[in-house]
């Protein structure tokens, strides 16, 4: 089983620094590397909003700390303060909608305030400090799990960023293919821009030839034509929400790619930790996808102001049905959709 020290290194992107938390700038790699502080819950929802803290698990964890900041810097009585860390909680669950990874930090810091422990500030970030522990434990186990599953030779595309930037440790799909490369077992490995913010393009190359790999960039239509090709083995993603029945939310695009792989020859992997299952949703996409400006994908490639009156669409998630999905690798270990242990393997 490939072992921590034959992983290559891999850069960081959030620090917990006691009384403020350190989150690289995530849409600025390659050109700069700029670290923002937060001090306050609401600095951490911008963040999430802005895409400056992005990837699910990652955004689960600096929610966690984004409550504790709140708790210290709220000075009112304990009742009042209570009250107010309800409502700060509100907005911080409703920062994006699709990574269920947010919505879960939130339910685990609103247990602690229901337990009304007598040190509160401590209480919370005892809880986020193990969050970020079993995040990084779980991105070993399932980077490890995943990588033993891809057959030596193996020729695979990545899509988005799923890597140490996106989570804490190697990352979920890309840990996969971080450690799978460490092992020597990989033949290939590409990966696509991800439009229109580009968070294959900037920060999956970045990572890897941070980790002293090779790695082909493909726009997302040419990933198509060369899976329908036959060009690769394995598609390998993450996952911003799973299904019981294994259906999934991941980056706009994953779907696409994902029939494609099937209908050339490759199989899709899905590597994401527990904290990503949904045990309450029903598998369908309706209001779980979100929609961001289409600015966006106008300004992503330098074409100025959108001339008047265009209309332009920007869902930035889709649903890929279990029926196409082949494995689902969380901490616990692979499962196939319809397997009889895989409630087991979503954690359920
Ligand atoms: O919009 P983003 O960049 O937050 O979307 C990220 C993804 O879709 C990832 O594939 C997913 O969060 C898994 S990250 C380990």
């Amino acid at each position: 089983m490939p072992s921590p020290s034959s992983c290559p290194p891999y850069p960081e992107s959030l620090v917990w620094a006691s009384d403020r938390l350190r989150l690289l700038d995530q849409r600025r790699p390659p050109a700069e590397g700029v670290w923002i502080e937060c001090r306050s819950l609401d600095d951490v929802v911008d963040a999430i909003r802005s895409l400056v803290v992005r990837g699910a698990p990652l955004i689960g964890v600096a929610a966690a700390y984004a409550v504790v900041l709140e708790e210290a810097r709220l000075r009112s009585a304990a009742s009042e303060k209570r009250r107010r860390l309800e409502e700060a909680l509100d907005r911080l669950a409703a920062a994006r909608p699709t990574a269920v990874n947010l919505a879960y930090a939130v339910g685990r810091m609103r247990r602690v305030l229901a337990d009304d422990p007598p040190e509160l500030g401590a209480a919370l970030l005892a809880v986020a400090r193990s969050m970020a522990r079993e995040e990084e434990e779980s991105s070993w186990a399932m980077s490890r799990e995943g990588a033993r599953r891809l057959e030596p030779g193996a020729r695979v595309l990545t899509h988005c960023n799923t890597g140490s930037l996106a989570t804490l440790g190697p990352g979920t799909a890309l840990g996969v293919v971080r450690c799978a490369w460490g092992e020597k077992r990989l033949a290939e490995v590409s990966c696509t821009e991800t439009r229109p913010w580009g968070q294959g393009l900037r920060l999956t190359t970045y990572e890897l030839l941070y980790s002293g790999m090779t790695v082909t960039l493909l726009t997302e239509s040419a990933a198509g034509a060369r899976l329908l090709d036959g060009a690769y083995d394995w598609l390998v993603v993450g996952a911003d929400r799973i299904s019981p029945r294994g259906d999934v939310l991941n980056k706009i695009g994953t779907h696409m790619l994902a029939r494609l792989a099937r209908l050339g020859g490759a199989r899709v992997m899905v590597v994401a930790p527990t904290s990503t299952v949904d045990p309450a949703w029903d598998g369908r996409a309706e209001g779980r996808i979100e929609e961001r400006s289409g600015d966006e994908v106008w300004r992503s490639l330098g074409a100025g102001d959108p001339p008047p009156g265009l209309r332009i669409a920007n869902p930035v998630f889709d649903r890929t049905p279990a029926e196409a999905v082949d494995l689902i690798v969380t901490e616990r270990g692979p499962g196939r959709p319809g397997d009889k242990d895989f409630a087991h393997i979503l954690g359920l």
